[in-house]
């Protein structure tokens, strides 16, 4: 009889513990609930099930078909949408699937930047975007932070691109689409929003609707949104002209007909069955209204958070926050974001460093950490618990050469967590 593993068991249960009692203030992670973990690790990730529900190339399906139907039917009544594809494995796949579908090889694409916080599948030269289309970019406003809507008009009528993507890794502002799309309708360019990260506050209201004014938009399902690991493509109800008019469902049909066939055969294999029934409970969860709780308290955390931060003399990007992250810039401090990464680590405070617009230091040293509530808010943390946190962080950093200094905290940091076990969580918070 084969024996168990006896190692990986051991690092999940040592990976538990890290989790359990580190504080994690990465932005694009979460804690996902008991049930969303269950599906995540089903036996579901036994069938192979190439094509769509009712469109198999393999038997056996069609419990399958049941689950992916569901999934798909709450991704579409949890955003409001008319079409939506569950099988993308991640938030990448989702936008080279989308990509594919939209634009030929050496089309004209403009992205946010990725200093200024875009993300790598926008254009980045080391990642596929960069290298199959042509990427030109716009930015923040130096001296606002915000994004100048006037220089991407700009920049859209002088690179007259084919898609105009909006969204981001790390923008701590709302997007406003309604202005985006008159730009795209100018240059006759597509306008699609990455929500991957503000996800999870966008379905419940919290921050601008992509929807009527994008022609695509794209997400993860393991960040606000808070569910397994995977990606989301969707299209909303006014898909070709949200001013009105048209032909809407002829056009509907023809690009989903498109999309889904460019995330299979196109640039994926057999879905991943179990991520897309946990993605149905994750649809399913954030239709209640204890998630509505939840994501109103994720972004009350955020500006709580940063308000702490400028009473304490930082300067954050933008001067706040609209969403779940704020991005700190510590050079006034002297102080690099991966000293600042390091030193908070060593007190079990998780974050990352990150650039910050026209950093001074390159992208492995950063002048700034990013930082969002949307994991500590499922612990159950709330706004005097942002006060505590902005503490320790200020403290740690003004002393980030004293070990006996950066160990107390790291002890307060894990009994701290300690009160709010991962056991427990099933992503209720209430009012
Ligand atoms: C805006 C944005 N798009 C796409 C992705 C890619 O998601 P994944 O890591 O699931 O490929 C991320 C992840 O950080 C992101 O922030």
């Amino acid at each position: 009889m084969m024996q168990p593993d006896p190692t990986v068991p051991l690092l999940i249960e040592k990976e538990k513990k890290r989790q359990e009692s580190t504080l994690t203030l990465i932005a694009s992670e979460n804690f996902v609930s008991a049930q969303v973990a269950a599906a995540t690790g089903s036996l579901l990730t036994n069938k192979y099930a190439e094509g769509l529900p009712g469109k198999r190339y393999y038997g056996g399906c069609h419990i399958i078909d049941e689950i992916e139907s569901l999934a798909i039917e709450r991704a579409k009544s949890l955003f409001k949408v008319a079409w939506a594809n569950v099988q993308p494995h991640s938030g990448s796949q989702a936008n080279a699937a989308l990509m594919m579908a939209v634009l030929k090889p050496g089309d004209k694409i403009l992205g946010f930047n990725l200093a200024h916080g875009g993300h790598l599948t926008h254009g980045s030269p080391v990642n596929f975007s960069g290298r199959l289309y042509q990427a030109s970019f716009y930015g923040v406003n130096p001296d606002t932070g915000y994004i100048d809507w006037e220089s991407v008009a700009k920049k859209a009528k002088k690179e007259r691109p084919a898609i105009i993507i909006c969204g981001a890794s790390a923008y701590s502002r709302d997007w406003d689409y309604i202005q985006l799309r008159a730009i795209a309708d100018e240059v006759a360019a597509f306008l699609w929003a990455d929500i991957s990260h503000p996800a999870g506050l966008i379905s419940q209201g919290l921050l601008n609707d992509p929807f009527p004014y994008c022609h695509f938009v794209t997400t993860t399902t393991h960040k606000t949104l808070r569910g397994p690991r995977g990606g989301l493509l969707l299209m909303g109800q006014d898909f070709d002209n949200p001013f009105g008019k048209t032909n809407r469902n002829g056009l509907l049909h023809k690009m989903s007909a498109l999309l889904d066939a460019a995330v299979f055969p196109g640039t994926q294999g057999g879905p991943l069955e179990h991520s897309i029934a946990a993605k149905a409970v994750a649809f399913y969860e954030a239709m209640t209204h204890s998630f509505k709780c939840y994501a109103r308290q994720v972004q009350k955390n955020a500006h709580v958070m940063a308000q702490a931060f400028l009473d304490e003399g930082y300067s954050i990007l933008s001067g706040g926050t609209d969403n779940h992250l704020l991005l700190l810039d510590l050079y006034k401090q002297n102080i690099t974001g991966k000293q600042a990464e390091t030193v908070l680590e060593q007190a079990d405070i998780i974050t990352n460093r990150n650039l910050v617009p026209f950093d001074k230091n390159t992208p492995q040293v950063t002048s700034g950490i990013r930082l969002g509530t949307a994991a500590v808010t499922t612990r159950g943390l709330k706004e005097k618990d942002m006060l505590l946190i902005v503490e320790w962080i200020d403290y740690l950093l003004k002393n980030k050469d004293k070990d006996s200094q950066i160990k107390k905290v790291k002890q307060m940091v894990n009994a701290y967590m300690c009160r709010f076990p991962l056991t427990t969580v099933d992503g209720s918070v209430t009012e």
